[in-house]
């Protein structure tokens, strides 16, 4: 059986990535373009707790009035938490606002680089500070979100529930992310979780890992990942 690997999966992406408002054009990506951090992390507090669908508006909308983490951290509070409004989950917004000016007060406008550092900005918890530093800054963090456990247990048949299954579903991800392209490949498992490896009904047909899941092999890919009963 051939492995899953992440070779096979940023090939996929190169042809199949989402076009995202935060994110390079393919023709940039393929000349090397970075991302712009201040958008990675502005988009990655608004995804936080809310889908893409309903994160683009909203992200067009504040990087149209604060276009740089310097504008955002001269803004009225009021006008920030005004344009947050039906985003949810206020405390992002504030602690948005705080996270833009400790990077203008602290690190004289650009953010850390690092995991460690950008976890010592307001706001940005674990999850956060690995998606910003392999997105925009190419560290080789590992990502984990809903849609990564869910690629993870089914690609290697992780047959533990959630939540008890966390770790192991966290060192298989850590396992397979590569230290070429971190941020395509972040991105990338994400884009698959979103878009073939759904909930419901996986589209294993178009899959790039098709060949190597466990899951798959024994027709159970659907199933899991399993949830310990509430
Ligand atoms: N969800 C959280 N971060 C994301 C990203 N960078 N792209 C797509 N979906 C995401």
């Amino acid at each position: 059986m051939r492995d899953p690997s992440a070779d096979d999966l940023l090939t996929w992406y190169d042809r199949h990535a989402r076009v995202l408002p935060w994110r390079v054009s393919p023709a940039d990506r393929r000349v090397g373009v970075m991302p712009d951090p201040y958008r990675v992390w502005l988009s990655e507090i608004m995804l936080q707790q809310t889908t893409v669908a309903a994160v683009k508006a909203y992200f067009e909308r504040f990087t149209t009035l604060w276009p740089t983490v310097a504008g955002l951290a001269a803004a009225q509070d009021a006008a920030v938490m005004g344009e947050w409004a039906g985003l949810g989950y206020y405390a992002r917004a504030r602690n948005l606002l705080k996270g833009a000016r400790a990077v203008v007060a602290e690190h004289g406008g650009r953010f850390p680089e690092t995991r460690d550092g950008l976890l010592t900005l307001p706001g940005v918890g674990p999850y956060t500070a690995s998606a910003v530093a392999a997105i925009a800054f190419d560290r080789p963090e590992t990502v984990v979100d809903g849609n990564v456990e869910r690629v993870m247990a089914r690609v290697f048949r992780v047959e533990t529930p959630l939540p008890a299954a966390k770790g192991e579903l966290t060192a298989l991800a850590a396992r397979l992310t590569p230290r070429e392209r971190p941020g395509d490949y972040a991105q990338a498992v994400m884009d698959l979780g979103a878009t073939v490896c759904t909930p419901r009904s996986p589209a294993c047909g178009i899959c790039p890992w098709m060949e190597g899941c466990r899951a798959r092999a024994v027709g159970v890919q659907a199933e899991l990942p399993l949830k310990a009963a509430k």
